[in-house]
């Protein structure tokens, strides 16, 4: 068996069909697949067709048939609540059992839509499971949207039920997500026939006597009834989720993740890139609305007889920056998952790591950091501190498991600051130049892979084939665009430096600058505006709106300013950390009318920039200079 990287992506690369079939013996079939891959399926092919087989009987039933029942399957620390819970694998069956018997009786079956707008509860991972088990598709929604939002994706996927709660806690205070939830349905174009709404004790929630449903008798229901839920089989190219992420207009991208080759990839993923054995604890500090979560809160931990972790917390501030160290020595963690702005964020408030001094890290092996680039500085502070390898690792919502990463499963290769390392065997990850042209060595350029993409990557988006080939597929002809600008260097290593289109990363969320434009844009007294994100020491970037108000508004623009933040507030959300607006007399363009933001976003970094030759009125970038210090922007 091949165990360095060299060897194993070479092997990959020698016979790519031959090396997912050995790895697709690591998943329970019902019925084994005709072909590993069949080219002429879907947009691009797709993987393990006529396969049957259930995402949730290789997660707990196989698990508990190989002897699992009593191990941990989900411990849930909650620093906000105060409660650790530990869920072996045979009482998360019992639930999911219950739940999933639940959904039968609402009439919820095969391929129907299940939205999940819940806080990170076990009850959500329970929903997650319970849709897999019999086939429905769900889709998770991340608290911090705002009810707009969570209209789209109810619109959007044709939701039957959605499962919630009463509320979320953040920061010290309650977020009641019923009245989101109502008002979401309320403007939805699709109404949902149903609510399930799991009661937290902190602040419960009045209840719709013809749509909600109470969570918790509900499922005491059918437990006492012991309504028996098997697995339903379903073919390994169904869907298993649907996960919207920000795209390049204000409408949101169901990107689409089936269920066998995402078994696969993520069962490989869990041994070879991450190196955790069966019976370990693994801990991904993500939240379940993102695709890290998906797959390295729920999936990817249960597939491999692993236990995981569900945080209910923050890096900093429940109680202080040395939560995480108090998670991992309480219980055993051994690798950590986060995004770096989440170290940013300790290291500010412990610069010299004096809470990590408190804790029993023995058992922790490695720290695994993706969401968004990992600086340099971050890298080596957390390495220092902490004295483990510090794993940067590339991918996106669209991919659903790395791309390329440091694979210490494998093998420790060595680590360049600033490089997310090497391709993981799937993997064929290319740089171009706009004209479709492979670039040199340490040139930057547009990032893709190659097609086909492996299994667990997205085969389309939900109901969009067509904008899937064209936005991911057409730009560069047998090749995926990831939308990220990089270089791979001499030794192969993959540097991913910026996006190529609207989208900005703030706290490891992914936001679309361009939607945020169109909600300032619907503001009454807005004429213009441009939304760039720009540099933050703690949150990586952060939006920035600029506003040109029209000729005849005589009201102060501070009110205006005001009125704007709360908009994007209130139709995107809190997460999108929207908090600054600057009127300006106008915005800078090229001659033929382009908003020149990339020049506008090196101001605001003082990052040093050239006068574009198409600018319309140079004297225009003086003026939004001026503005931005006038903020303390960009001196
Ligand atoms: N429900 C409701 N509101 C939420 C929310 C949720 N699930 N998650 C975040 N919000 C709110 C926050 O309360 C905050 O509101 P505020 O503007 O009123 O303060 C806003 O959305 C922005 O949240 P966030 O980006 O999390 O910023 P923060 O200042 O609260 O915390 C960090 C900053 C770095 C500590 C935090 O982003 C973090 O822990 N990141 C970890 C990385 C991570 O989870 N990445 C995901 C991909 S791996
Ligand atoms: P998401 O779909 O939310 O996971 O965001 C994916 C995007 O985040 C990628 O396209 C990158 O722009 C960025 N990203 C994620 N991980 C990294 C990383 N390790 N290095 C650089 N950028 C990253």
């Amino acid at each position: 068996m091949a165990s360095s990287y060299s060897e194993v992506y070479g092997a990959w690369k020698r016979d790519a069909e031959a090396f997912w079939a050995e790895a697709a013996r690591e998943i329970d079939w019902f019925r084994p697949f005709d072909r590993v891959f069949d080219p002429q399926q879907g947009v691009y092919g797709r993987w393990f067709p006529g396969g049957e087989t259930n995402t949730c009987f290789n997660c707990l039933d196989r698990q508990i048939a190989s002897g699992r029942a009593d191990q941990n399957a989900l411990i849930y620390d909650s620093p906000v609540t105060g409660t650790v819970e530990h869920w072996s694998y045979g009482a998360m069956l019992d639930e999911v059992v219950a739940l999933a018997a639940v959904y039968r009786e609402l009439g919820i079956g095969k391929g129907d839509r299940i939205i999940i707008y819940m806080p990170m509860i076990p009850q959500a991972v329970f929903a997650m499971l319970a849709a897999a088990r019999i086939g429905a598709v769900h889709s998770v929604v991340f608290g911090g949207f705002a009810a707009s939002e969570l209209a789209t994706r109810i619109t959007d996927s044709g939701a039957k039920l959605v499962v919630s709660a009463s509320c979320g806690i953040e920061a010290g205070r309650i977020i009641a997500y019923k009245p989101l939830l109502d008002a979401a349905i309320e403007i939805s174009h699709h109404k949902p026939a149903h609510c399930l709404v799991f009661q937290r004790e902190m602040l419960k929630a009045d209840l719709q006597a013809d749509r909600d449903i109470d969570f918790a008798s509900a499922v005491a229901s059918t437990r006492e009834r012991g309504v028996n839920v098997p697995c339903t089989p379903v073919l390994a190219t169904d869907p298993l989720y649907i996960l919207y992420t920000s795209g390049t207009t204000g409408q949101p991208k169901g990107v689409v993740r089936d269920n066998g080759g995402h078994m696969v990839a993520l069962k490989w993923s869990m041994q070879h890139f991450f190196g955790i054995k069966p019976g370990e604890v693994f801990w991904a500090a993500s939240d379940i609305g993102w695709v890290v979560g998906h797959c390295y809160i729920v999936y990817g931990p249960l597939l491999n007889g692993s236990t995981a972790i569900l945080y209910e917390g923050k890096p900093v501030g429940t109680p202080d920056a040395g939560a995480y160290w108090r998670v991992i020595e309480q219980h055993a963690a051994v690798t950590l998952f986060t995004a770096p702005t989440a170290f940013r964020a300790i290291r500010k408030e412990d610069p010299q790591g004096d809470l990590i001094r408190h804790h029993d890290l023995s058992k922790f092996r490695a720290l695994f950091l993706a969401g968004e680039r990992a600086d340099p500085d971050t890298v080596a502070w957390a390495e220092a501190k902490l004295g483990v390898p510090v794993i940067d690792n590339w991918w996106q919502t669209e991919t659903g498991w790395p791309v390329a990463g440091n694979p210490i499963g494998l093998e420790l290769l060595p680590v360049k600051y600033g490089s997310a390392a090497v391709p993981l065997p799937g993997y064929d990850v290319q740089v171009l130049d706009d004209a479709g042209h492979p670039v040199g060595s340490g040139t930057l350029g547009n990032v893709v892979i190659k097609l086909p993409l492996p299994p667990g990557c997205l085969p389309t988006f939900w109901n969009a084939d067509e904008r899937f080939r064209e936005a991911c597929l057409a730009e560069f002809p047998g090749y995926y665009r990831t939308a990220d600008a990089g270089y791979i260097d001499a030794d192969g290593y993959i540097f991913i430096m910026s996006r190529t289109d609207d989208i900005i990363n703030v706290a490891g969320h992914r936001l679309s600058t361009g939607s945020m434009e169109e909600v300032c844009a619907s503001h009454a007294d807005v004429a213009e505006c441009a939304v760039i994100g720009i540099a933050d020491p703690i949150k990586g970037q952060v939006p920035a709106g600029f506003l040109v108000i029209n000729a005849n508004v005589s009201r102060e623009t501070g009110e205006i300013e005001k009125e704007v933040i709360g908009l994007v507030r209130d139709r995107i959300g809190p997460v999108a950390a929207f908090k600054t607006v600057i009127c300006v007399k106008r915005l800078p363009k090229t001659r033929s009318g382009k908003i020149l933001r990339g020049t506008m976003q090196k101001i605001a970094d003082c990052e040093s920039w050239k006068m574009p030759a198409t600018i319309d009125d140079p004297v225009v970038l003086e003026e939004i200079a001026a503005a931005l210090q006038a903020r303390g922007i960009g001196v």
